[in-house]
């Protein structure tokens, strides 16, 4: 486990999100882990699903986002208490808990062990750590927030993923250094980030995401709740076509902004849907952004957008005077369920 860089503020978002990048390549899984899922695809896998809460869950979308187009079985995410009864011993559960003291996380893997699953956990510490140190274990660096942690997690989690998938392992030294690059050009490909932030502000946005922009929209979502304390939404391309864009009637539409995440590789049906819809909501007289990032790769596309976003997020914190590290009312909540247990 690489020594996290002196220049990194634990304690300041905007840090940790310009660290965005670099923090992909802070933990390279162990050999010995590795070499336990090659077992495990060997021996065959039925599905594997990840649990996790909150900032501990993104990744799981994303790893699904990435690989599910190549993948020959599911790759699921449970965010709640119970997993379904259609998890079996064929299957592999990978718990992510950055605390490793999340209830509904630890609440899952027991339910895991019961049924004699193949288990991984991934955790700086906690309960997870103490329980199930008899598994093959991730232990992360701590003294992050969770939701800042996404490339952390990322980083380590996708090269045991593509090995239990049987793919060839993404070069994440590469991407580190594509990330950075592109983060300093911002402004000649996308507009700069505040520009966004400014348009979004005192607004509620709905990020909206096709094929393997959904988990961004969703994280984007989250980001401008935990870093911006604000109310925003994210949403799906195809299906808001169905359903939201009827929603956009009287006053209350006012204050609402749609976000459109968009790529150049998205299949053509994906690309015509989101033209026709920002069209109508330009008639509507709602003022619709459309981001747009460059190039082939799933990957560098995904972590791009959010790399931006979670930028966005923290400008946006930054014009309202909010303390984008904190989470109180997350951490009230923990303390009110943990006395009333
Ligand atoms: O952003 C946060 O702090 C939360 O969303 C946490 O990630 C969530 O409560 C789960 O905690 P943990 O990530 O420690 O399992």
């Amino acid at each position: 486990m690489m020594k996290i860089p002196e220049n990194v503020d634990l304690k300041n978002m905007s840090s940790l999100v310009t660290h965005f990048p670099d923090m992909l390549g802070w933990f390279m899984p162990s050999e010995e882990i590795l070499n336990i899922c090659k077992m495990y695809h060997e021996e065959g896998i039925e599905g594997l699903c990840f649990v996790g809460m909150g900032g501990s869950s993104i990744v799981g979308q994303y790893i699904s986002g990435l690989l599910d187009k190549d993948s020959h079985f599911p790759i699921c995410v449970v965010r709640d208490y119970q997993l379904p009864s259609y998890i079996t011993k064929g299957w592999v559960v990978i718990g992510v808990s950055y605390s490793g003291n999340t209830v509904e996380t630890l609440s899952c893997l027991e339910q895991a062990e019961e049924r004699g699953i193949r288990i991984i956990t991934v955790t700086s510490g906690g309960k997870m750590q103490q329980d199930y140190h008899k598994y093959p274990m991730l232990l992360i660096h701590g003294g992050l927030q969770p939701r800042a942690a996404l490339p952390l997690l990322l980083g380590a989690i996708l090269p045991l993923s593509e090995t239990l998938v049987g793919m060839n392992r993404t070069p994440i030294n590469q991407i580190v250094e594509e990330l950075t690059a592109s983060a300093k050009t911002w402004g000649d490909w996308i507009q700069q980030p505040i520009n966004v932030a400014k348009k979004l502000f005192q607004k509620i946005p709905i990020f909206i995401g096709a094929e393997y922009m959904r988990p961004v929209a969703y994280r984007a979502k989250c980001q401008m709740n935990e870093n911006a304390k604000t109310m925003a939404f994210s949403s799906e391309i195809p299906e808001s076509a169905h359903n939201e864009v009827e929603g956009f009637h009287d006053k209350a539409i006012e204050n609402i902004v749609p976000v459109f995440l968009r790529h150049d590789n998205e299949i053509a049906q994906v690309s015509l849907k989101q033209d026709v819809m920002i069209g109508l909501y330009q008639d509507l007289g709602l003022n619709p952004i459309s981001l747009r990032v460059h190039g082939d790769s799933r990957i560098l596309n995904m972590l791009l957008m959010t790399h931006y976003l979670d930028t966005v997020s923290v400008e946006i914190a930054s014009m309202r005077g909010v303390d984008a590290m904190s989470i109180e009312r997350i951490a009230e909540l923990k303390k009110r369920l943990s006395k009333s247990r």
